[in-house]
């Protein structure tokens, strides 16, 4: 009897390429799923239903539509954990570090955010940018300004497009059109709570920027949204710079490093961000590891803004969860490629050889865990979302010419993450849909 509910599902014939768990070495085969010739069914909401051989899959779905990738690989879409959307135009600031560049570029760029049209108009390049570089999920600050965040919350929800982000708190020592005062920030991001967390795949981010720019009060502002939504996340800085660590314990003079400011107003949890993380002390890392806290590493943005190495070797040890991100636009690059390709040469500079199955878990399942999100993203299997990529390793004169050398998988990654960039993105599914060919 002819299946007629298969012309709702769809195939993608391609090389399946998807991890399993975390490799434990560059030899580790069982940690990922890879099909020469595989194919991936999904139903009409992008829903994957069957992962397997294409002939096998074919033979009991003959009359689903096909979309053959032929030697292209067919991964999960990447995820970027941290990122800013009002830097898009802050990208490529010339000869600051971290508190100088805030001051000079940032803040100044960050108050366009007030005005809706602004808004409008950079959330589509925002989220086109994202999808482009083949990022299908992305965890984001908004500006002070609510409406930069429902902007961008209304932009995802029309792609069907998993984002988890939230309007920055700050109320002191940034210019005063980017501060808000923090009962008027409890308030208003209280109604963004409300109608955004949960709509569609959107999902909240309690946000205060980091210690330097919140009062104690307004640490308490996000210790009480934190602590009334718990299905929320929060993401903040920590330990970044020099001078910002300096800058925050004589605000904080109480404490006896930076962290213990965010684990006195009870920050620390698992759906916790910390963006880069560089410069810890044993106290830290213990704290992190107890609260099951994130440390987000931001390679493009740590060299660009001559911040430090981030430790991932002795993070790893001591088993703390770590996430990777570009961290637009102190970070200098859309690409998830690129930004693996950085963090590779930060540890080469520490004496440490980052394998690649370690940086593409970590680009795709790595940090789907670390968002807790595993069952939704970050991996090809039965009852995922179907956001996926197209990646081909020959997009450029020197991939294809490098790639007739190339003899396993692991090797491939190396190649796509040395040399590759949005033009090996061939195509990007978000639920199912091709949104790049779009
Ligand atoms: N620390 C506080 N705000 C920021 C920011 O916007 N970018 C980076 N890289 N670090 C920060
Ligand atoms: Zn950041």
């Amino acid at each position: 009897m002819e299946n007629f509910l298969d012309l709702n599902m769809n195939i993608l014939k391609g090389r399946i390429f998807s991890f399993l768990k975390r490799p434990e070495d560059i030899s580790d085969l069982e940690s990922f799923l890879y099909i020469e010739d595989g194919g991936i069914l999904f139903d009409e909401i992008g829903i994957i239903k069957e992962v397997d051989e294409y002939s096998a899959l074919r033979s009991r779905h003959p009359n689903s539509p096909i979309s053959d990738f032929g030697s292209n690989l067919i991964c999960p879409g990447f995820i970027d954990v941290h990122n800013h959307f009002p830097q898009t135009q802050v990208i490529a600031s010339y000869g600051a570090q971290l508190l100088d560049w805030l001051n000079k570029y940032t803040f100044p760029n960050e108050s366009l955010f007030i005005d809706e049209n602004h808004c409008k108009k950079e959330a589509k390049v925002f989220l086109d940018l994202l999808i482009s570089n083949g990022i299908t999920s992305s965890v984001s600050f908004g500006s002070v300004h609510p409406i930069s965040v429902e902007t961008l919350f209304a932009e995802a929800k029309k792609r069907n497009m998993n984002l988890i982000a939230g309007n920055v708190l700050m109320d002191r020592n940034a210019p005063k059109d980017v501060l808000i005062p923090p009962k008027e920030s409890y308030e208003k991001s209280k109604k963004i709570i409300e109608k955004w967390h949960g709509n569609g795949r959107c999902k909240y981010a309690v946000t205060p920027r980091f210690a330097i720019t919140s009062t104690p009060e307004l640490m308490e502002v996000s210790q009480s949204l934190f602590d009334e939504n718990k299905s929320c996340y929060l993401q903040t800085h920590l330990s970044e710079n020099l001078d910002e660590i300096k800058t925050t314990l004589r605000l904080y003079p109480d404490n006896k490093n930076y962290l213990s400011i965010y684990d006195k107003y009870k920050l620390l949890s698992d759906k916790t961000l910390l963006a880069h993380s560089i410069h810890l002390e044993t106290d830290e890392i213990e704290k992190i590891k107890d609260t099951n806290s994130v440390a987000v590493h931001c390679p493009t943005s740590n060299l660009f803004l001559g911040s430090g190495l981030f430790k991932f070797e002795e993070l790893s040890r001591n088993n703390i969860k770590t996430a990777i991100s570009t961290d637009v636009g102190g970070g200098t690059s859309f690409s998830m490629l690129r930004t693996l390709d950085e963090a590779y040469k930060v540890q080469q500079l520490q004496g440490f050889s980052l394998n690649p199955l370690e940086s593409f878990y970590w680009a795709t399942l790595g940090n789907a865990r670390a968002l807790g999100l595993d069952n939704e993203i970050g991996i090809l299997k039965p009852g995922c979302v179907a956001d996926l990529i197209i990646l081909n390793s020959s997009s450029t004169k020197i991939m294809s010419h490098r790639m007739e050398k190339c003899k396993t998988i692991q090797e491939e990654l190396f190649i796509l993450q040395t040399l590759g960039d949005e033009r090996a993105i061939e195509g990007v599914f978000i639920a199912g849909e091709n949104v790049k060919a779009a």
